[in-house]
């Protein structure tokens, strides 16, 4: 393939993308903008295979590498369950990081084409700032996949003078980097090229240890800014203006995502990321699950007065969560929503933008059950309404409809806005125990005089409902 004809296929690879980033903004058009997506990637992969930089004896070795990494990636995604993917993202946009580092160190010692003067100056400012965001991205997101499989505690760790330690770490970065330009050769650049990667990748691991539970959500669409942007720079030192697009689509997207998200949590975004928030108070022993202190008596009630009280009911609002997406219960969900709607009863959704553990994540798991689009609502559409509903169902949700978030100005989450389900004339929360959710705090929910719990397994509890509903 000649030159311009692999432009004409990046061209059109990058507008398929563009295309799918818009088809992926809305639930009706998803599937149209992941096949966008899948089209454009295949078309950028052989593009870059046939096309005029890959030497014809590269190829076999491309597609050794190909058949295995694909294989891996269709084992992961074939087998990862939905509740995993947050983690598995961490980990995919970790790969870009180590992607970033390792083009950007083999740059550096390739020694097959000169760079003389500016160019050179900047081909190693490329190679720098890339492996800078790479090392950064790689080391931040390992933290961020430990943090969201449990296997590292959601408690931030928040070392003394840790703002100063993060200004000492970029001086010393700035340092090295003129060190980097200055040097003569390659040998005494490496040098100062690996004590930046080393400080980066503690800077990485620092920034995402100092982030509370409840920020979470936060840090992973930073992440995946991040590594767009590692990806972009890695366009950069190899002179491929399709990955400089594509990084730059998804560096700029993912900033737009987490600048959203701040918003929704009402945290300011450079706080997240110097760490700190969500660190307030003594609580959260571990994420997941772990039993707060009980603050008094919950009241508990069966499937069936559930039902109960849902046939009485005018109007009914629910609220899922992480808990639902777990029991895979969407679709009992659908078929109770279903029922009370042709029993007359006015039904509608409300969403939290973090509940569950990815952007969008109910939104998904309710398409999939086919509830229809128009009864799902935003948090800021739906919020008012609550004091003029009958019940309100609370299905595996937790941290999102704390009202500690608004009264306990000492709460890890403080600030954060969440749905004011205990305004509505009776509330009645789905899961499994007294344990805390995500962010590790005690829910004065629990407590309220209008709040009933329906302890067990979210999907076994609503086959159940649904069978007194229907009987
Ligand atoms: P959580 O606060 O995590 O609460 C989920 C609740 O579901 C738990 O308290 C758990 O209680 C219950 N549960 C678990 N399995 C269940 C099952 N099989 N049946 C019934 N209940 C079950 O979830 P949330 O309210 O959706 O809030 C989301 C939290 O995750 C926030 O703190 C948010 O910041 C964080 N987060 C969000 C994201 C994104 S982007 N959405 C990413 C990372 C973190 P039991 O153990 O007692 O059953």
């Amino acid at each position: 393939m000649n030159f311009n004809l692999a432009t004409t296929a990046y061209l059109g690879a990058a507008i398929l993308f563009i295309l799918s980033l818009g088809g992926l903004s809305n639930p009706e058009t998803s599937r149209r903008g992941n096949l966008y997506g899948v089209v454009g990637m295949a078309l950028a992969v052989l593009a870059t295979i046939v096309g005029p930089r890959v030497a014809a004896a590269g190829v076999p070795w491309i597609i050794a590498a190909l058949l295995i990494g694909g294989s891996v990636g269709l084992y992961a995604a074939k087998t990862v369950k939905m509740t995993q993917m947050p983690e598995l993202v961490a980990l995919m946009h970790s790969l870009v990081g180590l992607a970033a580092c390792l083009v950007g160190f083999a740059s550096y010692v390739d020694t097959s084409v000169q760079y003389q003067g500016a160019e050179k100056a900047i081909h190693e400012v490329e190679i720098y700032v890339g492996i800078l965001i790479g090392a950064v991205t790689f080391s931040g997101s390992l933290i961020a996949f430990g943090k969201l499989n449990g296997k590292i505690g959601g408690k931030p760790l928040l070392l003394p003078a840790r703002h100063w330690l993060n200004l000492l770490g970029l001086l010393a970065v700035v340092w090295f980097g003129r060190e980097f330009v200055n040097a003569h050769d390659v040998q005494s650049g490496m040098t100062p090229l690996m004590v930046m990667t080393a400080i980066a990748l503690l800077f990485g691991i620092h920034m995402v240890m100092a982030i509370g539970g409840a920020d979470m959500p936060v840090v992973v669409s930073m992440l995946n800014s991040y590594s767009g942007w590692a990806a972009a720079a890695t366009g950069f030192m190899l002179s491929n203006d399709l990955l400089i697009v594509t990084g730059a689509l998804v560096g700029s997207s993912g900033a737009i995502l987490s600048y959203i998200m701040c918003n929704a949590m009402n945290r300011n975004f450079i706080s997240v990321i110097a760490g700190g928030f969500g660190g307030g108070a003594p609580a959260a022993p571990k994420a997941d699950g772990a039993a707060a202190e009980p603050q008094g008596e919950v009241v508990p009630v069966s499937a069936t007065e559930t039902a109960e009280l849902l046939r009485e009911a005018k109007s009914v609002i629910i609220v899922p969560g992480y808990g639902m997406a777990v029991a895979q219960a969407q679709h009992t969900v659908n078929e109770i929503t279903k029922t009370l709607r042709e029993r007359g009863v006015t039904v509608r959704f409300g969403i939290h933008p973090v509940a569950g553990r990815m952007p969008g994540h109910m939104n998904v798991l309710l398409a999939e059950a086919k509830v229809p689009y128009d009864i799902v609502l935003e948090m800021d559409e739906i919020n008012d309404d609550f004091p003029d509903t009958d019940v309100v169902m609370v299905i595996g949700a937790n941290d999102i409809v704390n009202p500690s978030a608004q009264d306990d100005p000492t709460s890890p989450i403080a600030g954060m806005p969440v749905l004011e389900v205990w305004k509505a004339r009776a509330s009645i929360v789905m899961k499994r125990s007294m344990g805390s959710g995500y962010a590790g705090v005690d829910n004065p929910l629990f407590y309220k005089d209008n709040n009933r719990m329906l302890f067990g397994d979210a999907k076994k509890m609503l086959d159940e409902v649904l069978v007194a509903l229907r009987a």
